[in-house]
């Protein structure tokens, strides 16, 4: 039995609780303020499901209190037996019809909404990009354009955009609580789910399947612009050349390291079919290093030096020799130099 004293500990880690898991939304990263197609349609039907639930437990709590209060066991009553309705076939009828109404009514705009964004329709008459989820990155692939990158997804706002969606490894799932819900990644086949974000951003995306030991470390973005902005991203990036040697000495020591240390074997700068590990174009102008940390150059160093210290079970880990401090810090330099575009996540708003 808990004590009086034991209830009021209790109440108090509850609320307590409550009080600190309510700080951890983000607005970017919530989906009870949507600010695309896919997350508005899933709060419609949260709100939806929300009122009709509450019908539901009052109905059934209001009657229930009412009861326990009024028809209590009175005294001098105690052999008393009420009025038995057991097998009333009025009573019976009424409450089996009301929650299958209440089913139709929460499952027909549910089923609805579910075909119209699998419809996969009206895909070539908007933009398209493929997606690969890796094991604990995503490679974002503008085909019709010739444009590769990978964590940071670059959108015009307001335009339907339709991701075609595959794993390289293990199945993942697609998230974006504020733009739009889950879809899983399979190796098998390619599922297609179109987003459209109302207002320029930049918002966290989760992968929501688990997927090994760093898939809660599988974080992504889609950074949306304005179309104009989207166009300019678009032609900076197909016009990258890799072999470019940087001005900066430090930057250009990097990326002959950058070379020599078999970095290129899994990573590219550009367009280009490598995609073992994420395409690097542009890095300098990312959002977050390895998805999860700022991106100043000491985590940079960090993450290059011991990657498996920072996502446990990533498949950098022991793919090439050991870096010296000075040499890790001149690849930094030269990716963190990597700003093929002026189209930043500053111009969407971060
Ligand atoms: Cu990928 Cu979890």
């Amino acid at each position: 039995m808990i004590g009086r004293m034991g209830k009021f500990k209790a109440l108090f880690l509850l609320s307590s609780l409550v009080l600190f898991l309510s700080g951890c939304g983000k607005d970017n990263l919530t989906a009870l303020v949507p600010k695309g197609y896919g997350a508005e349609a899933s709060m419609d039907l949260i709100i939806l499901t929300t009122v009709v639930m509450s019908f539901v437990f009052l109905a059934v709590i209001i009657p229930l209190v009412i009861v326990l209060l009024r028809f209590r066991e009175k005294k001098g009553q105690e052999d008393y037996i009420p009025k038995q309705v057991e097998g009333n076939q009025t009573l019976e009828t009424i409450w089996t019809i009301i929650p299958i109404i209440l089913v139709i009514i929460m499952a027909v705009p549910t089923v609805i909404k579910t075909f119209e964004l699998a419809d996969t329709s009206e895909a070539s008459e908007h933009i398209n990009v493929s997606v690969t989820g890796n094991q604990y990155w995503w490679h974002f692939d503008y085909e019709d354009e010739g444009v590769q990158t990978s964590q940071d997804l670059y959108i015009p706002a307001g335009e339907r955009v339709y991701l075609n969606m595959i794993a390289a490894d293990v199945t993942h799932s697609f998230w974006v609580p504020t733009i739009t819900g889950k879809l899983d990644v399979n190796p098998e086949n390619v599922n297609t789910l179109y987003i459209e974000a109302y207002e320029e951003g930049v918002y966290w995306g989760k992968c929501a399947e688990f997927c090994g030991p760093s898939h809660s470390l599988m974080d992504f973005k889609i950074i949306v612009v304005s179309p104009e902005e989207y166009e300019q991203w678009l032609a900076d990036m197909g016009d990258v050349d890799p072999d470019e040697v940087p001005e900066d000495t430090v930057a250009a020591e990097g990326k002959e390291l950058f070379e020599e240390k078999s970095c290129m074997g899994c990573h590219a700068i550009g367009s280009s079919p490598v995609q073992v590990g994420p395409n690097l174009t542009n890095f300098g102008n990312r959002t977050t290093i390895a998805g999860i940390l700022d991106p100043t150059k000491e985590n940079l160093v960090d993450w290059i030096k011991d990657p498996e210290s920072i996502k446990p079970g990533n498949l950098m880990t022991g793919k090439y020799p050991e870096l010296s401090d000075d040499e890790a810090d001149k690849i930094a330099e030269y990716l963190l130099q990597q700003k093929d575009t002026d189209i930043t996540p500053e111009d969407a708003g971060d």
